[in-house]
């Protein structure tokens, strides 16, 4: 690998390490937040804490789909007044509108995070959705800013921030993208900015490789688009028959981690697309919901998307930021689904236990990327060869920080075969290594559970030497590494 530590590939945004909470499952309610003695629902200490110390640079709410469900109106205002709803989405369970919200953006600032709200295109009115942008963002005297006051907060909680619908080409409302392009010029445009606050209007883009959803919407609709939300999702299988969270072979493995690294392929040419209506590179390519989904684990309930998160989820995790860090000229924000006991979470619970997931210490291993500058550089990848294909063994991402340090990730998705990487800089001399973290188990499947929710989290890693200028990384199979070097 040789790395150019004068090229830069591109800043890389906190914002790709964003997360999303959907009124789904066991995300929001026995999530986030638990009920007290009293059969209040309270925010959970532990869970907060956990994702505090993660960082967590913007949060999406309400959905997902549930977002084209959801009139605002209702999680507002007294508890006792609130009317219960049924989510017909996700288990048909009763919805109480407990959390709504002003107890959303509570949590987004304990987090230090900005929200993302979706509004409601599929099933809502212009009305509704431009009354909640002002309930939210409204400084002054106005009906909505008054109705915010009365429920107890004086100031607004300045969201820029915006979605304009969830996938409307699928629950969001089954809309053509023209149709769609049309609703989202007429609902943006009554998104007002106040002050300082400007709307940053995301709209629904593709649903993976749909490429006419994005020549269209971009041709109808985007100089009035701040960011295109993508979501790709990696499965193993079909939508009908997936694959199994632990339950795999190796060929399960190389399935997934071969679909993972098709997001290289999607972003390059959606961009491509966006290119042709946005040379300036003005809109943000925003991959909204990304993630493995498995099928849900037995015994769990139907609809509520729990599955266990392995070596293997946290493998594909890693190479999917690594190859966000391919394309920062377009990929400006992320959102990985979702962050607790939803699909690829970062945090599982079952009653007061919790646990962090291989995936949560994916995203602590790359900490040190975010906000930093994304060096460019050549790597010979190497092959994973299984059942007659191959794809590429070594993914990387290596990045310059304010301080001036350098950290390299390097994953290694082959599970057999253990691979030396030599690194080569362009001008750092004398360099040493300063600390450097493995990820990796005996077994493909390895993952944490109540009983054991640390049998898999980084440890020190002594695999990483300076020999004669150069960086020597010998990287065992299945594994993540990150090496910060002075
Ligand atoms: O993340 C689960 C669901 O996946 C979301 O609600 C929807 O947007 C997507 O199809």
């Amino acid at each position: 690998m040789t790395v150019d530590t004068g090229a830069s590939n591109g800043h890389i945004s906190r914002h790709i390490y964003g997360h999303f909470a959907e009124h789904l499952g066991r995300g929001i309610y026995d999530g986030f937040w638990k009920k007290d003695d009293n059969g209040d629902y309270i925010v959970r200490d532990d869970v907060v804490a956990a994702m505090k110390e993660l960082g967590v640079p913007n949060l999406r709410w309400p959905g997902g789909c549930f977002a084209d469900y959801y009139f605002w109106q209702h999680g507002i205002g007294p508890k006792e007044d609130r009317p219960t709803v049924v989510n017909n989405l996700w288990g048909g369970v009763t919805e109480d509108n407990s959390v709504g919200t002003h107890e959303f953006l509570a949590l987004c600032e304990e987090l230090e995070a900005d929200p993302i709200v979706v509004g409601n295109v599929g099933s809502g009115t212009v009305e509704d959705m431009a009354n909640w942008w002002q309930y939210i963002n409204h400084p002054g005297e106005s009906p909505m800013a008054k109705l915010r006051r009365e429920n107890g907060r004086e100031e607004p909680w300045n969201v820029s921030f915006w979605g304009v619908g969830n996938e409307s080409w699928g629950c969001g409302g089954h809309m053509r993208p023209e149709y769609y392009a049309d609703l989202y010029r007429r609902f943006s445009t009554f998104l007002h900015g106040y002050g300082d606050v400007k709307p940053f209007r995301i709209a629904t883009g593709p649903s993976g490789n749909d490429y006419h959803w994005t020549e269209v919407v971009m041709e109808l609709a985007g100089d009035r688009i701040d960011g295109l939300d993508l979501h790709n999702y990696t499965l193993d299988g079909t939508w009908a028959k997936k694959g199994e969270a632990i339950d795999f072979d190796e060929s399960g493995w190389f399935r997934m981690m071969k679909r993972a690294m098709d997001m290289d392929e999607l972003i390059t040419n959606h961009s491509a697309i966006m290119d042709e209506y946005d040379p300036e590179k003005r809109v943000w390519l925003i991959v909204g919901e990304w993630g493995t989904w498995h099928e849900q684990e037995e015994g769990s309930t139907p609809g509520f998307l729990y599955q266990q998160n392995s070596l293997r989820d946290a493998l594909i995790a890693s190479t999917i930021l690594d190859i966000f860090h391919q394309h920062l000229d377009r990929v400006k924000m992320a959102n990985i689904a979702q962050t607790i006991n939803v699909l690829q979470a970062m945090i599982l619970t079952d009653g007061e236990r919790m646990l962090k997931t291989p995936t949560y210490h994916v995203f602590d291993l790359y900490k040190p990327h975010r906000e930093a500058t994304a060096l460019a550089f050549e790597l010979d990848r190497g092959e994973y060869e299984r059942d007659g294909e191959s794809i590429p063994a070594i993914s990387a991402t290596v990045s310059r920080n304010d301080a001036d340090r350098i950290h390299v990730s390097l994953t290694n998705i082959d599970p057999n075969e253990a691979r030396t990487v030599e690194l080569s800089f362009s001008e750092l001399d004398g360099m040493s290594v300063k600390s450097a973290r493995i990820l990796t188990a005996e077994e493909m499947n390895a993952h944490n559970t109540f009983d054991a929710p640390d049998a898999l989290v980084p440890v020190v890693f002594d695999g990483a030497k300076v020999s004669n200028g150069k960086l020597v990384v010998s990287l065992p199979a299945k594994s993540l590494v990150t090496i910060a070097i002075d």
